[in-house]
């Protein structure tokens, strides 16, 4: 007997819908995969074209190829979805889906405001489906035992984070929309990363206080893409010269947690001659250093007189344990790798799929679920709620829809008003 496969449709097919596709091939590589994709669509014939000619070439067999949602929605054949279009249309794509009773796997960030975020639950709830929030980087093994020392109480009580990304050029990163405040721009769409790296390792956010900032307001071509992906390229041709920014690209925030832990975050992709990167956890015992994502280092532990790396962390943490994916893919209770780019990410990837997916057949939340998805999203428009009305905002505050002035601009361009 096979095992139950959901038949799914990936919905986006520019260059991280290329890569989703890739993480599916990954998927099937670990030998249990609970996914297959029937079909692709792209409101973008060329698109969803190269995303049905990776499928054709990476399992041999010819997709659906639609160009319209409608078709794909109509289509009895698919039971879920894979929406990886740009994040201002996530919520466009996934309700209309989610209430015709198709499961969605959804890119962070969820929605492109707590509204869209909180519209897109209710769908699910509505359609009685299962909605998840792709969020790779807590997949990546070094968090997986980051999140294990903390849960194992190692650090002792833990009274503060600080997590800080800053450095950078005047580059468009990736697409124009990550400088568009409409569109979802990169002050949400990469931070959000991070505030899911927070709450994965500390739990609830409580209150928040900060800003965001447009650190370059002109951004200039790159030399060159990002990934030499065919869809990287595609989007690469179509580059403006420079596109003036109107959404943060950064953002300052301080968060105390409900466990009463503080943390310190910054996310800022400019500023010359410097390139920092730091994320560590302290508690009354030690320290944590953990290396950041996708780069295979040890997780590094400093307790009273020793200090401790990667592996050797180990026998501390009886009930370390990774899921069956991310053994297959890494490692039997690997911590570490030297592995390229494509298979960390791939693997990434794979992990989050079999999670929507194995959720599905067991009727049960996804790891990352669309609450998970609303509250790092609202970690980061509490930064700049919180600037506009000069006060800390609690989360409470952002979810119940209170205080929503920073996002009102944007609801009204979805829609929301
Ligand atoms: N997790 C990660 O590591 C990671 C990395 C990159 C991007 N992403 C996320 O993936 C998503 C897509 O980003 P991208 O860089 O691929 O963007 P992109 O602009 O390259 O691609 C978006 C694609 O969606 C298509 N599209 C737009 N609206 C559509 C609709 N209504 N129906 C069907 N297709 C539609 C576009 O034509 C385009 O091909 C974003 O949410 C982004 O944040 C995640």
């Amino acid at each position: 007997m096979g095992r139950a496969r959901i038949p799914l449709c990936v919905v986006g097919c520019g260059g991280m819908g290329q890569r989703h596709i890739l993480g599916y091939k990954e998927l099937e590589k670990s030998g249990i995969s609970n996914v297959e994709v029937v079909a692709v669509c792209d409101v973008r014939e060329e698109n969803a074209q190269l995303g049905a000619r990776e499928v054709e070439r990476l399992f041999g067999r010819k997709p659906m190829i639609f160009t319209d949602l409608d078709q794909v929605i109509g289509n009895r054949d698919v039971a879920a979805v894979d929406v990886v279009t740009d994040p201002s249309t996530h919520h466009a794509v996934a309700i209309p889906c989610l209430e015709a009773g198709k499961h969605a796997l959804v890119e962070k960030p969820l929605g492109i405001t707590i509204r869209a975020c909180q519209a897109m639950i209710d769908a699910a709830k509505r359609g009685s489906v299962v909605l998840a929030t792709a969020e790779n980087l807590r997949r990546d093994i070094p968090n997986r035992l980051a999140r294990s020392i903390l849960d194992h109480g190692l650090l002792g009580p833990v009274f503060v984070m600080f997590h800080n990304a800053f450095g950078g050029t005047d580059r468009i990163i990736i697409t124009p929309w990550r400088h568009l405040k409409e569109k979802g721009a990169i002050g949400l769409d990469m931070a959000v990363h991070y505030t899911d790296i927070v709450q994965y390792y500390l739990g609830e956010f409580d209150e928040i206080y900060g800003c965001g900032l447009i650190a370059e307001p002109i951004r200039r071509r790159a030399p060159q893409p990002e990934l030499q992906l065919e869809s990287y390229l595609e989007r690469f041709r179509r580059m403006p010269e420079t596109v003036e920014a109107t959404g943060e690209d950064s953002v300052i925030a301080l968060y105390r947690m409900k466990s009463g832990a503080m943390v310190q975050f910054t996310y800022i992709p400019s500023g010359r001659g410097m390139n920092h990167f730091d994320r560590t956890v302290h508690g009354r015992m030690g320290t944590m250093v953990a290396p950041g994502d996708r780069n295979g280092r040890p997780v590094i532990v400093r307790l009273p007189g020793q200090e401790l790396k990667g592996k050797d962390i180990l026998p501390l943490l009886p009930g370390f344990q990774l899921d069956e994916v991310t053994e297959r893919l890494f490692g039997p209770r690997a911590v570490e790798y030297q592995l390229p780019f494509p298979a960390i990410d791939g693997g990434h990837l794979a992990i989050e799929m079999h999670d929507f997916a194995a959720a599905i057949l067991a009727g049960r939340s996804p790891e990352v679920n669309g609450y998970h998805g609303m509250t790092a999203v609202a970690a980061i428009y509490g930064a700049y709620e919180s600037a506009r009305i000069g006060r800390s905002v609690k989360m409470a505050e952002l979810l119940s829809g209170e205080i929503r002035g920073y996002q009102e601009e944007i609801d009204a361009a979805l829609g929301f008003a």
